[in-house]
């Protein structure tokens, strides 16, 4: 039977905010963004209405792949600060009953690690089975790929990403050829031990928990998960008893297989079954005003999920991530305020990815920086105000670590403010809305009300205890309506026209979202 973990109870109203370090603030104008930075900005955050954040990897790296490649798993990059500055920054976040997650990246390291460096000796050491090698440099790992003829060591070793992220060894959970281990095995084991120092010693500093990266993929040969939710639930078992708080979510996808690894959120992804695409990011995204997209094979897939994880913890709907485009790159102006209304009255733990709240740019055109490719257009450099470099940084615009959207009429923070029809506004609204009311917070229940395939509204009931709220969104350009028996009550949200009801149909206004209590 699996270690499931207590849900920490600050997850229970926790709204995220997700921080590319990088690009966040630069408080020693050098150019990159970093954590005193972070730290700077924490009241900004925190009357946004989110109380904690997930921080991407922050810890020494050559920036092949702008930090998932670890070298030094206990150390801040010098590029951000020092140990010292994040562990302030937790003390700070903490004094603001806020939380903080770091990232971890438990599948593979940057080639510069010196486990790998020891991996790839000749000689036989503590570290030869802490990678995932072939018996010789001629034999390639089947369907994966791998790094070889760099090493002394005759083999070839498995990479998880990118070529130069040699996998860290925790088994595989059918073995196929002799060099492939089981998870029981002294190497997989001893990884797995290596990897739970890691967390202790920043969750001794004073970190809340973790975002774990590509955390369904840590066992190899493991088509139905079950190896790495064994893996997960040892992990569990280890949190369960030395820090009962740490708050996990999952970068897996597949949230009836991670919530049973022990896991308190999954999410949904832009990649794996989820139809997450189909919301924003497709051709016809649900939320466009075209009105041409499709709600129907998302909410299927989403209740599958929902009732499979029989409430075991919470499924998390991201507003996006350093992975994926940026929201605003397919839907813009109110189509982004719909978005929100309904990223923010869906059950789980909402993240918004920085820069979001004001509907920042996917910045086109930009070469690669530090392995991001397309991804770099949505990694740019936060817009605070009209100074320099957005107020990003002091440094010459020369010297920032990505260029900033040109745009003349770029969104930032301080005009978004001032302004009080803003998304900024519209986001801060809703959250408080959420908090003000359990069932539209992370545990409350969700009953789909209308969610048929090509035609809008979409509408759903939120529910906790006696409280029950109609969400209804109706993002397309047209007046629309679908059946509903039933009184509605008070408006405690509404954007856009009128939601009105007769006892048998509600009809929605074109471009109008709302959420009304149900008696
Ligand atoms: C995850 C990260 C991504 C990274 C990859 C390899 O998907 O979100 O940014 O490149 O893993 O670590
Ligand atoms: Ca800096």
């Amino acid at each position: 039977m699996g270690a499931t973990g207590k849900q920490p109870e600050w997850l229970d109203d926790a709204v995220f905010y997700e921080i590319y370090p990088q690009s966040f603030l630069d408080s020693n104008s050098d150019g990159i963004g970093d954590i005193n930075g972070i730290t700077q900005k924490l009241d900004y955050i925190k009357e946004l209405g989110c109380n904690a954040i997930w921080i991407n990897p922050c810890f020494t790296s050559p920036f092949g792949d702008a930090g998932y490649d670890v070298e030094d798993y206990y150390s801040v990059a010098p590029r951000y600060g020092t140990n010292e500055d994040l562990a302030r920054l937790f003390a700070e976040a903490h004094q603001r009953e806020m939380h903080v997650l770091l990232d971890l990246v438990p599948g593979h390291t940057a080639v510069t690690h010196k486990w790998f460096k020891e991996s790839m000796k000749a000689q036989k050491n503590e570290y030869t089975d802490r990678y995932i090698w072939t018996d010789s440099v001629w034999e390639e790992p089947q369907g994966m790929g791998c790094i070889r003829g760099i090493s002394d060591r005759d083999g070839a070793c498995v990479v998880n990403f990118f070529s130069h992220q040699p996998a860290l060894n925790y088994g595989y959970y059918e073995q196929k050829c002799p060099w492939q281990q089981s998870m029981d095995d002294e190497g997989p084991k001893a990884t797995l031990e290596a990897m739970k120092d890691v967390m202790r010693f920043w969750l001794k500093m004073g970190c809340d928990g973790f975002r774990v990266d590509m955390a369904g993929s840590l066992v190899k040969n493991d088509p139905e998960g079950k190896g790495n939710i064994l893996l997960w639930q040892n992990i569990r078992t280890f949190l369960n008893e030395e820090f009962p708080k740490a708050a996990m979510v999952s970068e897996w996808g597949e949230p009836d297989k991670s919530l049973q690894g022990g896991f308190h959120m999954d999410f949904l992804l832009h990649f794996g079954p989820s139809h997450y695409n189909d919301l924003f990011r497709c051709e016809e995204p649900f939320f466009s005003s075209r009105g041409k997209g499709d709600i129907s094979a998302f909410v299927e897939k989403y209740r599958e999920n929902y009732e499979k994880s029989e409430r075991k913890g919470l499924i998390c709907i991201p507003s996006g991530n350093h992975d994926m485009d940026r929201l605003a790159r397919t839907i813009k102006g109110d189509e982004l305020k719909i978005a929100f209304a309904f990223l923010l009255s869906m059950p789980g733990a909402p993240f918004i990815y920085y820069g979001d709240e004001i509907g920042m740019r996917y910045v086109e055109g930009l070469t690669s920086v530090e392995g991001g490719y397309n991804r770099t257009g949505s990694r740019s450099p936060m817009q605070w105000n009209d100074g320099l470099n957005a107020g990003f940084s002091t440094a010459a615009a020369e010297k920032l670590y990505i260029a900033q959207d040109s745009v003349a009429d770029r969104p930032t923070v301080f005009a978004q403010m001032e302004d009080k029809n803003s998304l900024y506004h519209e986001i801060q609204k809703l959250i408080k809305i959420r908090r003000a009311h359990p069932a539209l917070l992370n545990k409350g229940e969700i009953e789909f009300v209308y969610a048929k395939k090509d035609t809008y509204p979409f509408a759903y009931v939120r529910s906790s205890g006696d409280e029950r709220i109609l969400v209804v969104l109706n993002p397309s350009d047209k007046k629309v309506s679908f059946p509903y028996e039933g009184v509605l009550g008070e408006n405690i949200y509404q954007f856009g026209r009128d939601v009105t009801g007769d006892g048998t149909t509600v009809n929605v206004d074109a471009r109008t979202a709302a959420f009304i209590t149900l008696n």
